[in-house]
């Protein structure tokens, strides 16, 4: 599909797998999301611009190879994907990270805005937007929408399990993002969550439920 790349790495499959198990503890669920983000973050960055500078090594100077531009920015749709975004930072610890809160009404589906603070200069940089689950779509959707307001332009959305719906919502409103995720799951069910599914991620990171 154009634009969704499943990262089918053995690694990223055999951990999602664990992750969906419903008695998986707490410990276990979020250890295992910070590995998967960790393994995600890699495939997100591998197309990066890459420039060379000047490194002494004990021996002589070389151009070594280093990423180019400014640092990066990670952007967490709150809560969920705060737990992403902190298993990218283990691997990325120099990016910016700019907090999207939304929440999604039980009733209506549709993200509800109520936080929102990131870095002044996102139109100079790569933002990696953040949620576990990408079920409607619409707290994607409106995540990208508030970023694009605030500059940024350069865009990448990262996720561990991804409904049909959500990916067609999602690419539709915003068909220059291109999406991550380790999983393209059946489909929603009447409630708005994924099947099979992991349950509510966000839940099941914080033990809240
Ligand atoms: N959000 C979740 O946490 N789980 C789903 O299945 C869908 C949305």
């Amino acid at each position: 599909m154009a634009g969704v790349t499943v990262v089918r790495h053995p690694l990223v499959q055999h951990k999602l797998s664990l992750l969906r198990d419903r008695t998986r503890s707490t410990s276990g669920f979020r250890r295992l999301v910070r590995e998967l983000a960790m393994l995600l973050a890699y495939e997100v960055t591998r197309e990066l611009p890459m420039t060379t500078m000047p490194v002494e090594t004990p021996l002589e100077t070389m151009d070594a190879p280093m990423i180019e531009g400014k640092k990066l920015v990670l952007a967490p749709i709150l809560r969920a994907g705060l737990a992403l975004a902190e298993g990218m930072l283990e691997l990325i610890p120099s990016a910016r990270v700019a907090h999207v809160g939304l929440y999604r009404d039980h009733d209506t589906l549709e993200a509800v805005e109520y936080f929102f603070k990131a870095p002044t200069d996102l139109q100079d940089r790569l933002v990696i937007v953040t949620d576990p689950m990408l079920a409607t779509g619409n707290s994607a959707i409106a995540a990208l929408e508030r970023l694009k307001a605030r500059g940024a332009h350069d865009l990448r959305f990262v996720c561990l399990l991804a409904a049909p719906e959500g990916v067609a919502a999602l690419r539709e409103a915003h068909p220059d993002v291109p999406i991550f995720t380790a999983a393209l799951d059946r489909a929603l069910n009447d409630k708005g969550y994924i099947l099979p599914g992991l349950g509510d991620a966000g839940d099941r990171i914080y033990g809240t439920r």
